[in-house]
This record gives C-alpha cells, structure tokens and sequence, in this order.
C-alpha cells in the first residue's frame, strides 16, 4: 500500500514547522516536488533545505517531477481559467503516479510539501485524490495541517481576522476589485501578483490594509495603516523584497473603517 502525505509546512522556515509536519517529514520515503522551472527553482530549493534541516536519516529520496507547461492566465475568463486548471492537475497526478510506480511500487509513503497550509489555495489534496482515483494504485492520504501565510499575517500585525461577530472573507487578487463590498466584512487577499487593491482608493481610500511579505523569512516585511497612505510604501518594499530574492510572496487584509 502507498500512502500519500499531505505535509503543510508553514511558510518556509524551519520555525513554523509543526512537530507532526516533522515526524512526517520523517515518515517519507520519497519526496515529490514539482520543477517549475529556473524561475521558480528557489521554491524546490527551499523545500530541499527544509527537508534536510528536520530529517534524521538518509532514507528518502526527493525528486523534481517536470511540470505541465500551462501557459498564461492572464487572458482567460473564470470558465477557462477553471478548464486550463483541471486539465492541468489532471496532467500533474498522471506525472506523479507514473513516477511513484517507477520508484516505489506498489509500497511505500510519498511527501508532497504544501507551502503553508493545504486547505488554503493548494491544489495538492485534489491532485492526490486523483493519483488515488485514476492512477490505477492502491493508496491512502493523509492530510498533516501547517501554518498559513493568513495565520502569519495575523500574528505578525498582533489582529484577528475578523471584528467581533462579523464576516472574514478570504479571496485573490484577480478577484478583488470585481466582489468587493465593505459588507464582507474584513477581506484576506492572497496570490496578488499586482497590488490589486489599488483598484479599490477611489472608493475606499479609507479601507486600513494589513500588509505582509516574505513572512515567516528573515527579510519579511510588514506594513499597515490607511490604504491611501500606505500603498506607495507597500509598492516599493514589495519591489525591494523582489529584487533582494529574485521573488516576493505577500498577502494582505483589507478592513473597513468605522
Ligand atoms: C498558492 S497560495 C498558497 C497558500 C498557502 N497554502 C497558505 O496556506 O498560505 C500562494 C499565496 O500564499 C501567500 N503566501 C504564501 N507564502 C507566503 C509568505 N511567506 N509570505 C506572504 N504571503 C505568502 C501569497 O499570497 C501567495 O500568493
């Protein structure tokens, strides 16, 4: 029997491990890590250097499965952005199965690292169910919780999510400007690649923003304060965290005044 664990891993460093994310990490036998390519290789890396930071033995073995080139996003609408996901995943979890049969058989636990948590924007669980279901082996899945950047964002600025009793609405940056209403309640942004909350100073210049980057990394950055004062602030420390690592990963809340 296969088993597939799901191992969050908190945001990077070694810090925000839990202690079952480590005793899974050392459960492992073979690692599956997706290479995206030179541009993304630092995200394979950093989780080389995890692994290698909490593991006590030299059991296991980590492998860069190529990934499905899946082209750009940014000109396709929700129904095509959805179609090019799924035939994407589908491609993923047909790599993997075929690379879990060459190098494991029919016995053994394969780790796949999910930055920060598994439940939050990751597709991971999804693409294990269908190595389960159409990669033609016997295998379960077990789901190991992490830290999410939300989670570290709230910590790192010393605030809940939410104001007592109202909603915490959790979206991304390509749909920001299209759903946003104060009645939300306070609104956590993630996979923003552009600020899009600039969208939102005509209306609501008044909005105080929760700014995060880099968290849980030595260079991570934290800005906060009303949305019109700060952003130029944020525009350029997120440009500076991009130049010093060569990328940037930022998540923000947006609250309402009042
Ligand atoms: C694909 S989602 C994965 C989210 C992850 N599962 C989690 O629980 O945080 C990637 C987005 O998470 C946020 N993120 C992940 N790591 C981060 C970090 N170290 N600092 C700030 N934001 C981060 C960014 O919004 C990024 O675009």
């Amino acid at each position: 029997m296969i088993t597939i664990l799901v191992i969050g891993i908190g945001t990077g460093s070694p810090d925000q491990l839990t202690t079952e994310a480590v005793a899974a990490l050392n459960r492992t036998d073979l690692f599956l890590v997706p290479d995206k390519g030179a541009d993304k290789h630092h995200l394979a890396t950093l989780r080389r250097e995890l692994c290698e930071s909490v593991i006590d033995h030299d059991r296991y073995r980590f492998i860069e499965v190529p990934d499905p080139v899946r082209g750009s996003d940014a000109d396709r609408g929700s129904a095509a952005y959805r179609a090019a996901v799924v035939g994407w995943h589908a491609e993923r979890a047909r790599r993997y199965a075929a690379t879990i049969r060459d190098l494991l058989g029919a016995d053994g636990t394969v780790g796949f690292l999910v930055l920060g948590d598994p439940s939050l924007y990751d597709s991971t669980i999804r693409i294990a169910e269908s190595i389960r279901d159409d990669g033609g082996l016997s295998l379960k899945i077990e789901v190991v919780p992490g830290i999410s950047s939300l989670s570290l964002l709230a910590a790192r600025h010393r605030i809940t999510l939410n104001r007592v009793g109202l909603p915490v609405h959790v979206t991304t940056g390509r749909r920001l400007v299209e759903e946003y209403r104060p009645e939300l309640g306070d609104v956590a942004v993630m996979l923003d690649g552009s600020l899009h909350c600039k969208g939102l100073l005509p209306e609501y210049p008044d909005l105080t923003i929760y700014w995060g980057a880099q968290l849980g990394l030595p260079e991570e950055v934290l800005i906060s304060g009303r949305l019109a004062d700060v952003i130029d602030s944020i525009e350029d420390a997120r440009s500076a965290a991009r130049a010093s690592r060569g990328w940037v990963l930022d998540i923000y809340l947006l609250r309402p005044s009042g």
